[in-house]
């Protein structure tokens, strides 16, 4: 799937556990840290971020993309992405992020998460299929 090992995503995986005490979720107590890999080796992290005004909120990957942009600039690339939640509940990343994270990440690309069962990786395509192929011009 990609060229970053076991050991790797799972290291990954902790670092978003570890950024997810850092969650501003006042609303929904539901507290998430997600962790990119970039192709670079630099590893960025970002939580949600909840505002009273529920649909300005930010999802931990978005957060996490953007201080990726910010940081590296827009040629910036992930290779593998983490997300994970302090509720013991599974965190899939949402639709909106999962279009975001097409804009920077390859197909083939591993995503790990909790889901139902326990921590799954799997490729963006399989998350979201047909995901690159909006071309405007
Ligand atoms: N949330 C994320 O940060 N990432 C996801 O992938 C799922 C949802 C946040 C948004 C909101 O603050 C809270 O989780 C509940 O939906």
């Amino acid at each position: 799937m990609t060229n970053v090992n076991q050991q790797e995503l799972e290291k990954l995986f902790e670092i978003a556990r570890q950024v997810a005490e850092n969650s501003y979720a006042p609303y929904s107590g539901f507290r998430v840290g997600a962790a990119l890999r970039l192709t670079n080796g630099e590893t960025v992290t970002g939580t949600n971020v909840e505002n009273v005004s529920y649909g300005l909120t930010i999802c931990a990957e978005r957060a996490a993309v953007a201080r990726a942009v910010a940081q590296f600039g827009p040629k910036m690339r992930i290779a593998a992405t983490a997300v994970t939640n302090l509720n013991g509940k599974a965190s899939p990343p949402c639709g909106a992020c999962r279009q975001v994270l097409a804009e920077f990440m390859a197909p083939d690309g591993p995503v790990v998460f909790p889901a139902a069962d326990g921590v799954r990786t799997m490729a963006l395509s399989e998350l979201l299929p047909l995901g690159t192929e909006m071309k405007l011009k």
